[in-house]
């Protein structure tokens, strides 16, 4: 039998953050891994270079059922404290849009960094580590894994959400609550590709690649950023966000011209080169080949003079106001986040305590919390981890 004052499963962004600042208080931690190395999910994020956080962390960026729940783990430990620890490694790193911050080399250094740190505080990872059974025995945990059994003082659950399950991904930290009879909200898939109906995907097979900046909405939300064109549906990073909104059945508005009125320069136009065709004028705002599949072929070849203004306003809106309804999403294969999870409610908002079950904590995606893309997830992991790591 193995003693440890805190054991906490799971090494990813959550699972790391906290074992280094328990260890930094002079707690014995191991933490518990099944994956055979640390942090897969950092590894793979950010096209390979991890968008670590964001300048922009703020509340508004997060979603859950308990709404005020993140806020006292993000305002003390932001995005500034883990940018000194970036810095503190010579980690350089560059903002590269809408406050998202990339390291500059491969997120290699980042993992290498947190190992480090928690190998010099003397937190120790075990790998190809698989939990078996874990019980509370009085005021300890006893944790029967596939090597030995361990006992400890206090629990920390880092197993994170559900999506790419080929990294490792388990509904183990879900289950763990429930053994303990915490509420758990049914989980789906979040930053996700949206499919469409079989009808629409062919509609829509040939303009597969191609990216147009847009603003998209789905009941109050609404994202500008750039959708993309797949053979699936749409994807792009204005289409993941508003996917964490959506719900099956429910129509998505897409303004493919949010810059421009389009309808006032079809007027202006008309007024001042009345035989222009509308394709030629349409042209110039959109690709070629989108404009047949939002305008019949016979009414763009026609000249403006042709088209009546009201005529002029439905084809504008066609653009502006484009409602499609999704099929549903690619599901967790490729989401890069899962919603619901443990119920917020369950936890104490500054320590990530069960409120029932003294020494047993929940941090990062296991926990009913997820963030806008663009960071603000990996910032909730390290917040959340950190609060934990301070009295677990
Ligand atoms: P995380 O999933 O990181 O770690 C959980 C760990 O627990 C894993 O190592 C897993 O193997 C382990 N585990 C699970 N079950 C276990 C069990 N039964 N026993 C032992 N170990 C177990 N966010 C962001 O802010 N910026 C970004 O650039 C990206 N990019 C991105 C890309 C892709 C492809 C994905 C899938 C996700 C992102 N994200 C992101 C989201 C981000 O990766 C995610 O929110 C955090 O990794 C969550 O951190 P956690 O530590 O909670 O879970």
């Amino acid at each position: 039998m193995h003693k440890s004052d805190v054991i906490i499963i799971g090494a990813g962004a959550a699972g790391l953050m906290c074992a280094i600042e328990a260890a930094k208080r002079g707690r014995r931690v191991i933490i518990f891994e099944h994956n055979h190395r640390v942090g897969k999910k950092i590894l793979m994020s950010g096209g390979g270079y991890c968008n670590f956080t964001n300048y922009y962390v703020s509340p508004d960026k997060y979603y859950s059922h308990n709404p005020h729940f993140y806020k006292s783990a993000l305002s003390r430990y932001t995005q500034q404290d883990f940018i000194a620890f970036v810095e503190s490694y010579n980690i350089t790193y560059h903002e590269k849009t809408l406050g998202q911050l990339f390291c500059d080399e491969k997120a290699k250094v980042l993992v290498n960094a947190l190992v480090e740190e928690c190998q010099r505080y003397q937190a120790s990872i075990m790998l190809d580590t698989t939990i078996v059974d874990v019980e509370k025995i009085e005021s300890y945990f006893q944790i029967k894994t596939n090597r030995e059994v361990y006992q400890c003082q206090s629990l920390v659950v880092a197993t994170g959400g559900l999506s790419i399950p080929t990294m490792g991904a388990t509904p183990f930290g879900y289950r763990l609550a429930t053994q303990f009879g915490l509420k758990v909200y049914p989980t789906h898939a979040g930053l996700v590709p949206l499919t469409l109906h079989m009808s629409d995907k062919e509609k829509f097979a040939t303009l597969s690649g191609m990216s147009m900046d847009s603003s998209v909405s789905c009941l109050k939300q609404s994202f500008r950023e750039a959708i993309l064109f797949t053979h699936r549906g749409l994807s792009g990073p204005a289409i993941l966000q508003i996917s964490s909104y959506w719900r099956p059945g429910q129509v998505i508005t897409i303004n493919l011209l949010p810059d421009m009125d389009l309808l006032e320069e079809l007027i202006v136009y008309k007024a001042n080169n009345a035989q222009s065709l509308l394709k030629t004028v349409l042209q110039q705002y959109l690709p070629k080949r989108l404009i047949p599949l939002f305008v019949d072929q016979e009414i763009v070849n026609q000249p403006l003079q042709a088209l009546s203004d009201k005529k002029l306003k439905t084809i504008a809106q066609s653009f502006h106001c484009w409602q499609i309804k999704p099929n549903g999403t690619e599901g967790y294969r490729t989401a890069e986040v899962t919603l619901g999870g443990v119920d917020c409610d369950e936890l104490s908002s500054k320590t990530m305590e069960v409120k029932s079950v003294q020494g047993l904590y929940f941090i990062g995606e296991v926990v009913d919390v997820v963030g806008w893309l663009g960071g603000y997830n990996f910032q909730w992991a390290w917040s959340s981890g950190w609060a934990a790591g301070q009295v677990c």
